[in-house]
């Protein structure tokens, strides 16, 4: 197997469900991406038109199918159509057993755990499923509420990389986070 896919049915709890990215999603998107916090801690440029999105979506199928990245859509778990954020599993490495996690949420999915949940889901499954050893998660060193997420999930904070990555025309320092198997939260 090289691509990565979501199970059928797809991870869910009482709170969040995961599914994979629709063209419908896109106007979803687009107005996501235009709230302050999502542009103050990403790396998307503005304007973030629908075709930037659909260029994502493309990218992501892409890059799915190349087993490198799974991006998929958090949706309230009792409306598959009410697109809640996003989480994904990038820099997949199988044959290290390690990748990365990210993830966002639309400015009215905020304050409610919906992050959480749908970390911990896709955790799960990357764990248990495709059997790696070591998610990696890193944000901005003032990215609180990013941090908070983590720490519920049970990562353990293992430090600040250092100019790690290029960001808004300069550099920014990431901490850096890792959730082992049998720590998952
Ligand atoms: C990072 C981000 C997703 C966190 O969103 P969030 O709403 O704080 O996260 P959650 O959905 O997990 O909700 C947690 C909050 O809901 C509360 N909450 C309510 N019910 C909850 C439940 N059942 N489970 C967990 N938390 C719950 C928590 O107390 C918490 O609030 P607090 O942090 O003030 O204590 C959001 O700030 C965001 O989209 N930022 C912009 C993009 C970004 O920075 N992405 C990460 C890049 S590394």
């Amino acid at each position: 197997m090289i691509g990565l896919a979501l199970p059928a049915p797809p991870p869910a709890d009482d709170v969040v469900r995961l599914r994979p990215w629709r063209a419908a999603d896109v106007p979803s998107l687009v107005l996501a991406y235009r709230d302050p916090l999502v542009q103050r801690f990403s790396w998307r440029t503005t304007p973030y038109s629908d075709a930037d999105a659909q260029h994502d979506l493309a990218e992501h199928e892409q890059a799915r199918r190349r087993g490198e990245s799974l991006a998929c859509a958090l949706v309230d778990s009792h409306d598959e159509h009410r697109l809640l954020g996003g989480v994904a599993l990038h820099d997949v490495r199988r044959d290290h057993g390690r990748a990365s996690v990210g993830y966002w949420l639309a400015p009215g999915a905020r304050g409610r755990g919906a992050a959480t949940h749908g970390v911990r889901l896709l955790a799960r499954w990357a764990l248990d499923e495709l059997g790696l050893a070591r998610l990696e998660l890193t944000c901005g060193p003032d990215n609180e509420a990013s941090q908070r997420v983590a720490e519920r999930c049970g990562f353990t904070r293992e430090g600040v990389l250092r100019s790690h990555v290029p960001f808004q025309g300069g550099r920014r320092d990431s901490v850096l986070f890792s959730l082992l198997p049998g720590e998952l939260r």
